[in-house]
């Protein structure tokens, strides 16, 4: 009796870890301080969790394989200094729950522990779980098989479980590189890219497929390790040759849903984020000109395109959302800051970098986090009219590395805006305004507006209701 409270307690916990583990990847949705309660959280139950299966230490080296035992040790071994790591560097980091605590250390390094060890420790704990899993998987096995031999024939659900299983994990394993897990655990992206504007239950399926590939990975390396592997290929190898043509007939409906899926979502997709977009410019920045109630104004944007040494074929080599019109570039920025000149009816200047950075998307990331890492300002190429008869600054840019690029910092450094007030047009994949906005108080004497507006750069085209309404808003008049 005291056993199966123990167990079903055990499963709780369990359970209630996995949903936590949801949350906390899904940080922003959340915001910091769920993502620091849930953390806490899930550091107690983690540890309740040794506590209940203390027993296990017991039996390490005791296994009848000793290959799987060692592999299930060092993995269990791995996971917990992950988990450890995970709440050392969310203490140091933590604007809530530990705030009070007096070591608050690197908060770069710290972050970077954090994300690496967050995104290793989601696939460790697939991988824990799945190791874990044989018993029940063979639970499941078994009752589905009983029912098959009650029923005399095939059984239906034991097939659609074993073909989605195998489905769900191949989506599991593009969805790993979707989500640039390899990315953020080997510490070549520095800043996680979050969709603010994809709908969470995307987010969540994505993640639940890793986690079933994870899972799925773990059970049959363990099954290779044990030899297990051999008897249950055998047994399903028996199972198709008997039931071929229902699984045929299975594979094709399969087929026909995967076809649709990449005709009606890949494509789309493609479209979006791997070639350039046309776009009839005058037809999308066009809007109502709004009384700015006396306020002077100026717009300064920083923008990829006129900064970039493009090569003649773009779409082979910007892999990331530009536009053109009759076959000219436009940036993100340029757009966004064309809707606010005809908004604010304010004139806008591009700011404009001496050397140019490289055609390749991937090659102008680099380069732009070695010269944010190295601190080197940017050479201007352009000098700005006279700021003084300006008191308020529309400051258009694309995110980089999480805050502003570092031509936009030399422009606020190098120009004295003292007595004027910054309002910040934020472009960005998906981090929204990382810590842009913190960040310009740094290298400006202006004023830093609250009043601030990012755009995801895949919705820059249908932005203009959105920044006329922001236009608005700076002018007082909603
Ligand atoms: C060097 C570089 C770094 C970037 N870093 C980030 C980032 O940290 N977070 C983000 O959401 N998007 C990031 N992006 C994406 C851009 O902010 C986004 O695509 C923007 O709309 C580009 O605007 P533009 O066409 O005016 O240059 C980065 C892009 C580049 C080129």
């Amino acid at each position: 009796m005291r056993d199966r409270k123990s167990k079903k307690m055990k499963m709780g916990i369990d359970i209630l870890m996995t949903v936590l583990l949801f949350l906390l990847m899904a940080y922003h949705y959340t915001g910091q301080m769920w993502h620091e309660i849930t953390g806490t959280a899930m550091f107690v139950l983690f540890i309740c969790h040794h506590v209940m299966n203390r027993k296990w230490y017991l039996t390490i080296g005791k296994g009848k394989y000793p290959a799987g035992w060692i592999s299930l040790t060092v993995m269990n071994l791995c996971l917990t200094v992950d988990v450890v790591l995970l709440m050392f560097s969310g203490i140091m980091m933590s604007g809530y729950v530990f705030r009070f605590l007096p070591f608050h250390g690197s908060v770069s390094f710290a972050r970077r522990v954090h994300m690496t060890a967050a995104y290793l420790g989601f696939l460790l704990m697939s991988f824990h779980i799945g190791l874990h899993m044989g018993s029940v998987f063979g639970r499941i096995g078994n009752k589905l098989k009983e029912q098959e031999e009650k029923k005399r024939g095939f059984s239906l659900l034991r097939a659609v479980l074993l073909l989605l299983v195998c489905v769900v994990s191949i989506y599991g394993i593009y969805a790993l590189n979707k989500r640039n897990f390899l990315g953020y655990i080997s510490g070549s992206t520095m800043f996680a890219f979050f969709d603010y504007a994809e709908l969470p239950v995307y987010f969540f399926l994505d993640y639940a497929a890793i986690m079933i590939f994870g899972i799925t990975a773990a059970f049959l390396i363990q099954k290779i390790i044990t030899g297990g592997l051999k008897g249950m290929a055998g047994k399903m190898k028996k199972h198709f040759t008997e039931h071929k043509k229902r699984y045929v007939i299975l594979a094709v409906v399969l087929m026909v849903v995967c076809i649709l899926f990449f005709v009606f979502g890949g494509l789309t997709y493609v479209r979006r984020h791997y070639r350039t977009v046309s776009v009839n410019r005058s037809q999308v920045t066009k809007t109502e000109k709004v009384d700015m109630n006396g306020k002077k104004g100026i717009i300064i944007y920083f923008t990829r395109v006129g900064n970039t040494n493009f090569k003649e074929n773009v779409d082979a080599v910007s892999s990331a959302s530009l536009m053109e019109e009759n076959e000219t570039l436009i940036g993100n920025s340029e757009l966004l800051a064309e809707m606010l000149e005809n908004a604010a009816g304010y004139p806008s200047y591009a700011i404009k970098t001496k050397k140019k950075y490289s055609s390749g998307y991937g090659a102008t990331v680099s380069e732009a986090k070695k010269e944010m890492d190295a601190n080197t300002p940017s050479e201007l190429e352009n000098d700005f009219p006279e700021l003084s008869e300006y008191d308020t600054v529309l400051l258009v840019y694309p995110l980089w590395w999480g805050t502003l690029p570092m031509p936009v910092q030399t422009f606020l450094e190098k120009n004295d805006l003292t007595g004027k007030t910054v309002y910040s047009l934020v472009t960005h994949g998906g981090s929204g305004f990382g810590s842009a906005v913190q960040d310009t108080g740094k290298y400006t004497k202006a004023q830093v507006s609250s009043e601030n507006l990012s755009v995801y750069d895949d919705d820059v085209t249908e932005a203009l209701p959105e920044v006329t309404a922001w236009v608005k808003r700076i002018a007082g008049l909603n």
